[in-house]
């Protein structure tokens, strides 16, 4: 059996366009364009690039983006007051700060410090709190998870009833993405570092996210035939033969899996597209929600 190839880049390609259009007629019809802002704290080249492409992916799409850079040395007094003044922007609908921040920085107190209705990362307490409640509702869920959904839903994968196996437990994507399949009415599992007889376990998943950041631990023979194979891993491999040194893996071996799985996504073009296609639509529903025109 050779798993279908689930195309993270054409869908968030689709999903990009969606919103260009809704960005286009709000711009139309009340006269403002969506804004973000992304605080950027240090010169960290993985976080450099990750902002330059979701300010990239904004300017594509029409959406206004305001960088704030800010030094390695900056204080948290400092780093807390710029985030209050994006709080009071009335071109801000979405502010995020790009994560990790320098070890004499408190996340936690960094990110309680964003405007809830501005908290487009939905990294929050009190919209994690909300997503980790029955039937409450944040006002944002974070981006690689919702992107994960997204790509399940729009490629026809059931999710009620079904074992879903999360392996990895971040406040980035194990722990919310579990939440949200859970809600969805799936039975989770999730594992980590401390999980015994791992891949007896993942051989239950119907749906096996794999988000670990381990290169390639996921083995064929730990998959269930025919499950879908959802891989968030973004691993740096040595490669002496391409130009830039190293290539991107995932946390599966996607030559195994692919004979085994029923469906998988590609690293690169799986979920990291979905992740800033995901951004967009918190961003265009800050705005939608700030003029009224969603709950
Ligand atoms: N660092 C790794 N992933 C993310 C993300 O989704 N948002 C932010 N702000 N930082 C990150």
């Amino acid at each position: 059996m050779t798993a279908q190839i689930i195309d993270g880049k054409a869908i968030a390609a689709t999903i990009r366009g969606e919103i260009a259009k809704e960005v286009a007629k709000l711009k139309e019809e009340h006269g403002v364009a969506p804004g973000l802002a992304a605080v950027l704290v240090g010169e960290r080249k993985d976080s450099q690039t990750y902002v330059r492409m979701k300010k990239k992916a904004c300017a594509e799409v029409g959406i206004k983006s305001i960088g704030v850079d800010l030094p390695e040395s900056v204080s948290q007094e400092e780093l807390i007051a710029r985030v209050r003044e994006l709080n009071a922007d009335p071109e801000v609908d979405g502010i995020l700060v790009q994560l990790p921040l320098p070890d004499h920085i408190n996340e936690e107190a960094v990110l309680a410090e964003i405007d809830i209705t501005k908290d487009v990362d939905g990294f929050h307490p009190i919209n994690i709190g909300r997503l980790s409640m029955k039937g409450r509702h944040p006002l944002f869920v974070p981006c690689t998870p919702r992107g994960v959904i997204e790509l399940l839903d729009r490629t026809g994968i059931e999710i009620e009833g079904k074992n879903a196996v999360i392996l990895g437990r971040s406040n980035i994507v194990g722990l919310p993405v579990s939440m949200l399949l859970l809600h969805r009415n799936a039975t989770i599992t999730i594992c980590h570092s401390r999980t015994k007889n791992l891949p007896e376990v993942t051989r239950r998943a119907d749906i096996l996210i794999a988000a670990i950041g381990r290169a390639e631990m996921v083995r064929g023979d730990w998959i269930k035939p025919g499950a879908a194979v959802i891989d968030v891993g973004v691993n740096a491999v040595d490669d002496a033969t391409r130009k830039r040194g190293y290539r991107l893996v995932g946390d599966v071996n996607f030559e195994e899996a692919k004979e085994v799985a029923g469906y998988i996504t590609p690293v690169p073009g799986g979920v990291g597209p979905m992740t800033i296609a995901m951004l967009l639509k918190n961003t265009l529903d800050g705005r939608k929600r700030r003029l009224g025109l969603i709950e």
